[in-house]
């Protein structure tokens, strides 16, 4: 049996839409259902429906064997995890954004940054040389330099809609984002004949 960490959501949905190409027996995701384990009917599959940002903890402890995640939650985690495929959907880009020509207006000895991707952000300041203060935010990240909570976001930005409506530019692209297939390091060994011929086949489809 695989088992595999499927995130809520979006990037689950196409995810679970990859796999079915692919052969996957993925009937049992169709369910209206609050289950979180679900298996399919020959039992060679079992889904877990996790929050994005808890997949690279279930590979990374083996409980799931594949996981697939946004590459912004991977760098966030940094788990000790095979990224093994680019599934190619989902793109878009974790960018530096605020409001062009008035950056730093209200902090004065160091950059205020508000994020949900502290670690990034720590790392990426920390390569510069420069002093920074984060503000860890869950959500509607764009609201924290238009109120004057921080200079700047790290945030995710797809259509720029969101920094459109608010005024606010992306001032630096940091990195492509994108879906990836995620592997325990265990289980690509002891599973290496089921896992590796369903990454031949995604390969395939991308
Ligand atoms: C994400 C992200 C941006 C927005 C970017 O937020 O944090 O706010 O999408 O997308 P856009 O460029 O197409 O406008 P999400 O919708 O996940 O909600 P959140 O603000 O609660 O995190």
């Amino acid at each position: 049996m695989i088992k595999i960490a499927l995130a809520k959501g979006r990037l689950g949905e196409k995810g679970a839409g990859f796999l079915a190409k692919c052969g996957v027996d993925t009937e049992i995701l169709k369910e209206d259902t609050r289950k979180l384990v679900l298996e399919n009917k020959d039992k060679s599959f079992q889904f877990f429906m996790v929050k994005p940002t808890d997949v690279p903890t279930y590979v990374e402890y083996g409980v799931a064997d594949i996981g697939i995640v946004g590459k912004d939650t991977l760098i966030e985690a940094d788990k000790d995890i095979y990224e093994m495929l680019d599934l190619k959907y989902g793109k878009c880009k974790l960018c530096i954004a605020g409001f062009k020509d008035r950056q730093k207006q209200f902090t004065s000895s160091h950059l205020r940054v508000a994020t949900k991707y502290e670690n990034t952000a720590k790392k990426l300041y920390m390569s510069r040389g420069e002093d920074i203060e984060i503000i860890h935010l869950n959500g509607s990240i764009e609201l924290a330099p238009i109120i004057g909570l921080s200079d700047v976001i790290l945030d995710i930005v797809e259509s720029g809609n969101t920094l459109r409506a608010n005024g606010l530019e992306v001032l630096e692209e940091i990195y492509d984002i994108s879906a990836r297939l995620v592997v325990n390091k265990v289980s690509l060994k002891t599973k290496a004949e089921e896992i590796l011929p369903l990454i031949e086949k995604l390969k395939g489809i991308i």
